[in-house]
C-alpha cells in the first residue's frame, strides 16, 4: 500500500525506503491524472532533502514508463541574483537532479527567475502566482525544511497569507548554505520564494526531514505552538500534510 494521504506523521528506518514511497505517491498522482486526461501540477523543492525523490522518479520513468508530459511543475525558490547558468542556482539544480532525465514539457516547467530587475519584480512575483492558479493550483507540494522552520525560502516572521516575494535570507540559513558556496560572503542575501499562503492552498503536501540536525526543528514544527518564528507550524493547519522522517529526524518527537 503506497497510500499515505492523511496520515500525520510517517517515520522510517531510513530515507531511501522512504523517498521511494513518495515518489510512489507522485506517480500514483500522475497517472490518475492521466487516465482523467488532466494535468498534474507539482510543487518541487530542493536542497538535499527531495533527491533520492527525483532518483526514483527518474528511475520509474526510465524503468517503468512513467511519463511527464501531463505534469506541470512550479519550483518554490530561487536565490535573487543568480542566473540559470549558475552551477548553484536552483534552476541549474533542477535540470540536473530531475529535468534533464524525464520527458517533462520545457514550456511546463516553472522556477522563480532570479534575475529580475529590481523595479520588476512584484509584477513578476503576482504573475507566478497567477501561472499556479491559471494551471488549476498545486495538487501535491514537495517541501524540505531549514533549520530556522522555513519552507521555500519563508524564514521566521512569513506571514501565514504571504505569497510569492522576494525576501531576505535568515543568517542561520546562510551559514547552511555557505559550504556549497565556498564561504558565506558568496551566499546570495535575498531570494524569490511562494508565500506560505501559496504552499497552504496545495491540496497534498509532503514535507521530509532527514538526519539528526532536523531533529529539533521537526519537533518544534510538528508539537509547538504554530508562529511565524517557525513559519513550517502553519502546516499544522492543513488538513492533507504528511511529515516523512527517518528515525534521527523523529528522535525529539
Ligand atoms: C533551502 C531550500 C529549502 C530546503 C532547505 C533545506 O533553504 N530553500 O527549500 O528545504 O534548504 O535543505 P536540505 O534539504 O538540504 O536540508
Amino acid at each position: 500500500e503506497t497510500r499515505l494521504e492523511k496520515i500525520h506523521n510517517v517515520v522510517f528506518e531510513d530515507s531511501i525506503t522512504a523517498s521511494k514511497m513518495v515518489a510512489q505517491e507522485i506517480a500514483a498522482l500522475i497517472r490518475e491524472k492521466g487516465k482523467q486526461g488532466s494535468k498534474c501540477v507539482l510543487g518541487l523543492a530542493t536542497g538535499s532533502s527531495p533527491i533520492r525523490v527525483y532518483d526514483e522518479l527518474i528511475r520509474l520513468h526510465k524503468e517503468e514508463g512513467l511519463s511527464f508530459r501531463n505534469v506541470i511543475t512550479f519550483n518554490l525558490d530561487e536565490y535573487y541574483g543568480l542566473s540559470r547558468e549558475n552551477p548553484e542556482s536552483y534552476h541549474y539544480f533542477m535540470q540536473e537532479q530531475l529535468f534533464d532525465h524525464i520527458d517533462v514539457l520545457p514550456e511546463n516547467i516553472h522556477i522563480p527567475d532570479g534575475t529580475v530587475a529590481p523595479d520588476d519584480i512584484e509584477d513578476y512575483c503576482k504573475s507566478y502566482e497567477l501561472k499556479i492558479k491559471s494551471a488549476g493550483g498545486l495538487d501535491f507540494q514537495l517541501l524540505g525544511i531549514g533549520r530556522t522552520g522555513h519552507i521555500g525560502f519563508n524564514e521566521p516572521g512569513s506571514h501565514v497569507n504571504s505569497r510569492t516575494r522576494l525576501v531576505t535570507l535568515d543568517h542561520i540559513t546562510r551559514v547552511d548554505a555557505s559550504s556549497s558556496f565556498m564561504g558565506i560572503q558568496n551566499v546570495p542575501r535575498k531570494a524569490i520564494t511562494m508565500g506560505i499562503g501559496t504552499v497552504l492552498v496545495a491540496k497534498r503536501i509532503v514535507l521530509l526531514g532527514w538526519g539528526n540536525h532536523k531533529a529539533q526543528i521537526l519537533r518544534d514544527t510538528i508539537e509547538g505552538e504554530i508562529s511565524s518564528e517557525v513559519p513550517a507550524t502553519y502546516l499544522q493547519r492543513h488538513g492533507n500534510t504528511t511529515f516523512i522522517l527517518d528515525t534521527e529526524a523523529a528522535s525529539e518527537l
